[in-house]
C-alpha cells in the first residue's frame, strides 16, 4: 500500500505514468467511468479548500466511486479534541482512500502511518502540496511539451506556499531546469529547502525581489499569493500582500510563449484582465487538476 505525502514519493518514471494516464482520461473518459465502483474515497479538510477538495471528489465520482468526508474541522470530532490519528484510524473504517488537508505540518504522514489505507496530502500547513504540483506538472508538459530546460519564476510568498516547495522538489529532478525565485526579503525560500533541494540537485537558482527584471527570461511563471493565514503579524501580511500585480504592461517585457500559472485562489496578484491573454493558464491548471487526481487514485488504488 503506498500514500503521497511529499512529490518525493513518485519517481519521474512514476509521475510520466501518471501523466500519460491522466491524457489518456482526458481523450477516452468512458473507459474510466466505472473503475472505481463500490470504492469510497474519504475527505478530510481541516482548513478551506474549493478545488483541492472538489476536484478529488470530481476525480472519485468520475471513477465511478463515492465520496464522504468533511470540509472543516469544526464538523468533526477534532472540535471535541481527538486526535488526526484517531480520526484517520475511525475514517480507515468507511472507506478506501483518504485526502487530508491539515493546517499542522506532518499531520497527513501520521494519518498514513496509523490507517492501513493509502492516504493523500492535500497540503500541510506551509509544507508540501504533492497534488497540486502534479497538476502543475501536468500543465507545464502540456504547455511547454517538455519537462526539461528550461527557466521557471516562481513569484510572490515562497516562504509559506506550500505548492512552490512542492513544484520545487518536483522540477529540481529535470535536466537544465533553472529557478528564478522572485520574492520580498521577508518571504524567501526557506533555507532548508534552498539545501535539501536546490543545492543538491542539478538545478540553478537564483533569488530577486525584481520582478521586472527578469521577466524577459522566464519560460514558466508561476505566480502565488501572499498566504495570510499563516502571517503571525496582519500588519506584516498587509504590507507585503500587494508587491507583485501582474499587468499588461508588465507581461508586454514577457517571451509570446510565456506560460503564466497559479495555483489559485488568487487575490490581487493576478488582475482578471489578465485572463484573456492566451498566456494565462491557471484554470487549465484546475482542469488537469481533476484529471491527474483521478490517474493518482486509480494508481493508489492499484486499479487496472
Ligand atoms: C493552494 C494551497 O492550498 O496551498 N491552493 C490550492 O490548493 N490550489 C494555494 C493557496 O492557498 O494559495
Amino acid at each position: 500500500m503506498k500514500s503521497l505525502i511529499d512529490i518525493l514519493d513518485l519517481s519521474t518514471k512514476e509521475i510520466d505514468e501518471l501523466m500519460a494516464c491522466a491524457e489518456d482520461i482526458i481523450s477516452n473518459p468512458d473507459k474510466y467511468a466505472d473503475k472505481c465502483r463500490r470504492r469510497k474515497l474519504a475527505s478530510l479538510f481541516f482548513e478551506p479548500s474549493t478545488r483541492t477538495r472538489l476536484s478529488f471528489e470530481a476525480a472519485m465520482i468520475e471513477l465511478g466511486g463515492s465520496v464522504l468526508g468533511f470540509s472543516e474541522a469544526q464538523s468533526s470530532s477534532a472540535a471535541k479534541g481527538e486526535s488526526v490519528a484517531d480520526t484517520a484510524r475511525t475514517v480507515s473504517a468507511f472507506a478506501d482512500i483518504l485526502v487530508i488537508r491539515h493546517p499542522l505540518e506532518g499531520a497527513p504522514l501520521v494519518a498514513a502511518m496509523n490507517v492501513p489505507i493509502p492516504v493523500i496530502n492535500a497540503g500541510d500547513g506551509g509544507h508540501n502540496h504533492p497534488t497540486q504540483t502534479l497538476a502543475d506538472l501536468l500543465t507545464i508538459q502540456a504547455e511547454k511539451g517538455r519537462m526539461n530546460h528550461m527557466t521557471i519564476g516562481l513569484c510572490g510568498d515562497l516562504k509559506f506556499g506550500r505548492t512552490v516547495h512542492s513544484l520545487l522538489q518536483a522540477m529540481s529532478r529535470y535536466d537544465g531546469i533553472e529557478f528564478i525565485l522572485i520574492s520580498p526579503d521577508e518571504l524567501k525560500v526557506p533555507e532548508h529547502v534552498k539545501t535539501d533541494i536546490l543545492e543538491a540537485g542539478t538545478c540553478s537558482y537564483t533569488e530577486t525581489s525584481n520582478l521586472m527584471e527578469v521577466m524577459p527570461e522566464l519560460d514558466v511563471l508561476y505566480m502565488t499569493r501572499v498566504q495570510r493565514e499563516r502571517f503571525i503579524s496582519e500588519a506584516d501580511y498587509v504590507r507585503l500582500k500587494d508587491t507583485y500585480i501582474l499587468t499588461p504592461d508588465k507581461l508586454k517585457a514577457a517571451k509570446s510563449d510565456l506560460t503564466i500559472m497559479h495555483p489559485l485562489p488568487r487575490v490581487n496578484e493576478i488582475p482578471t484582465i489578465i485572463d484573456s491573454d492566451p498566456r494565462a493558464c491557471y484554470f487549465k491548471q484546475v482542469r488537469y487538476g481533476k484529471y491527474i487526481r483521478m490517474a493518482l487514485i486509480l494508481k493508489l488504488l492499484e486499479v487496472d
